[in-house]
């Protein structure tokens, strides 16, 4: 039997227990922010990003402490995000995470508060972590990267489209480009600042590794479009039928369930190529486990039900 599951709560834990620390609580006259913040932020979540990041790390040859600073605050970046898609203004989802969504719990102008303070404080984490870095220029490109992706080109562009794709009837190619940006633009970017610590953005195993990101980063949003018809919410921690209720185009209403599993297979098997062709290039046992850890990590993303 395989011992996924535990090595990727380990991760997670690290990784929550990390941003405890970073995100701590203050008494002070905005306390109610830091509530918010953490409120959201703690509530669990399966931390893929930051898990992409240091199994990227790993392969790349950088340690934990270097990339953690920077998979913190991919994840931040991440909740923010979750807690401005669930406001009345976009999804409208009332849960999150296994909880009330921050908007519910707290009030709205709170909940926009809290995202807000969240992106900022990823860039504060991260400018810390790139002043102890080993390579400073490494550092700030990471930043660079991680701006980029959550900006107009990448998580915040694909969420401008996607509601877009709530009031008309979007292309198929437009559907992909919204995926690719919303989802696919934060599940890229763990492995990029990875590859910029070690500076190794022109490698052949970088490259490999962005390729299964990308891929990875498609199926994913797939596989969250089909939970949203056939999910169950106790699982998911987060309302199902969202979509529908929305009116939303996704791959569901372009492909039917059938036809979104086989594409979600097919994406799977292509970041199991891009797996191996890393593989290949891997030297020490170390790298070798985290590949072995990321083919594992497109199949449980496959098969996933939360
Ligand atoms: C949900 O992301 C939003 C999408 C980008 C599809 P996750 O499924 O990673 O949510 P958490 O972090 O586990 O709550
Ligand atoms: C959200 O996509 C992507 C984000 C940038 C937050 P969804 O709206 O499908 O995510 P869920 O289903 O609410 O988690
Ligand atoms: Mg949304
Ligand atoms: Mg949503
Ligand atoms: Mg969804």
């Amino acid at each position: 039997m395989s011992n996924f599951i535990p090595k990727l709560n380990e991760i997670a834990e690290r990784v929550s227990k990390f941003l405890d620390t970073e995100v701590a609580m203050h008494d002070n006259f905005q306390k109610v922010v830091y509530e918010a913040m953490r409120y959201s932020l703690l509530a669990g979540g399966k931390r893929i990003r930051p898990v992409l990041a240091v199994k990227s790390a790993e392969i790349l040859g950088i340690s934990e402490e270097q990339v953690m600073p920077f998979a913190a605050a991919v994840e931040m970046i991440h909740t923010y995000s979750l807690i401005h898609d669930d406001l009345p203004a976009m999804d409208n989802d009332d849960y999150r995470r296994g909880r009330p969504s921050c908007h519910k719990k707290f009030d709205e102008a709170t909940a926009i508060l809290a995202g807000d303070a969240l992106l900022t404080m990823a860039f504060e984490v991260a400018s810390k972590g790139a002043m102890k870095a080993d390579s400073h220029l490494g550092g700030i490109k990471a930043i660079n990267h991680i701006a980029y992706c959550a900006g107009t080109e990448g998580m915040i562009g694909g969420q401008i489209v996607d509601l877009k794709a709530e009031t008309e009837q979007i292309s198929e190619d437009e559907l992909k480009y919204l995926c690719e940006r919303k989802t696919g633009a934060l599940l890229r970017v763990p492995c990029m600042i990875a590859a910029d610590l070690a500076e190794k953005t022109e490698t052949q195993e970088a490259k490999h590794l962005l390729e299964y990101a990308d891929t990875v980063g498609l199926a994913f949003q797939i596989k969250d479009d089909i939970l949203d018809v056939e999910g169950d919410i106790e699982k998911l921690g987060k309302p199902i039928g969202s979509d529908a209720q929305e009116g939303k185009t996704t791959f569901v209403t372009i492909y039917g369930l059938d036809g979104s599993k086989k594409i979600l297979a097919e994406l799977t098997e292509k970041a199991l190529k891009a797996c191996d062709n890393i593989k290949k290039l891997c030297k020490t046992e170390k790298q070798h486990e985290a590949c072995g850890f990321l083919r594992e990590l497109a199949v449980f993303l496959l098969e996933r039900d939360y």
